[in-house]
């Protein structure tokens, strides 16, 4: 948070000319590490810019330190601290915070999901035309056939209003909260969704991959819902819908 307010951080680039990373990503992952490795010192770790550390716990933390570094790098407040809690291959915790709004959003497997200690449940919406959906863009990967250009084109000229805030783990944790109806995305990492698609789950939704197998956070695609609008979206994300795309041109 200090960091971000008196911009004192340096910027580097990953792979791709705006794929960033900060200091602040670098610091927040040191911090996270020093209280897990202190309470839990034999447990698997992977975080988005160590990678793994390896160890045979059956628990293994999934930790992306700042989830929306663009967002954070040009100092928009939209970011957050995600977490999530494996078990035997099983997701049964996550925990998800933006620091600027002072959200906290927490998930326990069969326990539901709140924020800042209120139960949150998924919307009601019943149709992908009158939802509020949200996603996100890969650097690379972005022409493909029903890729993500084609999908959001598919929706916007239907009508459809569909936002890109730049953190998955938010836009996850917003449908959890029926803020969003849906979201989808087409290349996610593992701690990018780790957390926020157990929230989805617990607060009522339907998390899976493009064709609607249960979801693992260890392959790229992602479709997240209140449930009703879940096929829908499926059929929306494959071109397989029969009515949407013939709307606005
Ligand atoms: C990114 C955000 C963004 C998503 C990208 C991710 P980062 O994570 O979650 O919403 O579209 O695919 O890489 O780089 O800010 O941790
Ligand atoms: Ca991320
Ligand atoms: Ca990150």
């Amino acid at each position: 948070m200090q960091r971000f307010f008196q911009g004192e951080f340096t910027i580097s680039n990953k792979e791709g000319i705006n794929n960033l990373v900060t200091e602040a990503d670098h610091a927040s992952e040191k911090a996270i590490f020093e209280v897990i490795k202190n309470d839990y010192p034999d447990h698997f770790l992977l975080s988005e810019e160590t990678g793994e550390i390896v160890t045979d716990s059956k628990y293994k933390w999934i930790i992306d330190p700042i989830d929306g570094t663009v967002n954070f790098a040009h100092g928009l407040p939209l970011c957050c601290v995600s977490i999530g809690l494996e078990q035997d291959g099983q997701m049964i915790m996550g925990a998800v915070y933006n620091p600027f709004v002072k959200e906290f959003f927490f998930a326990q497997r069969g326990y539901g999901a709140t924020l800042n200690d209120k139960k949150i449940t998924v919307s009601q919406e019943t149709s992908v035309l009158t939802s509020c959906l949200v996603t996100g863009f890969p650097y690379s990967y972005l022409d493909q056939p029903n890729g993500p250009l084609e999908v959001f084109s598919r929706l916007i000229r239907a009508g459809v209003p569909v936002r890109r805030l730049g953190s998955a783990a938010i836009d996850l944790c917003w449908v959890a909260a029926g803020r969003f109806d849906g979201f989808y995305e087409h290349k996610l990492n593992a701690w990018d969704s780790a957390a926020g698609y157990l929230m989805v789950e617990e607060a009522g939704g339907r998390v899976s991959d493009f064709t609607g197998s249960p979801y693992s956070p260890y392959q790229p695609h992602i479709i997240a819902t209140n449930g009703k609008i879940h096929d829908e979206l499926i059929s929306v994300v494959n071109n397989r819908h029969a009515t949407l795309g013939s709307g606005r041109q």
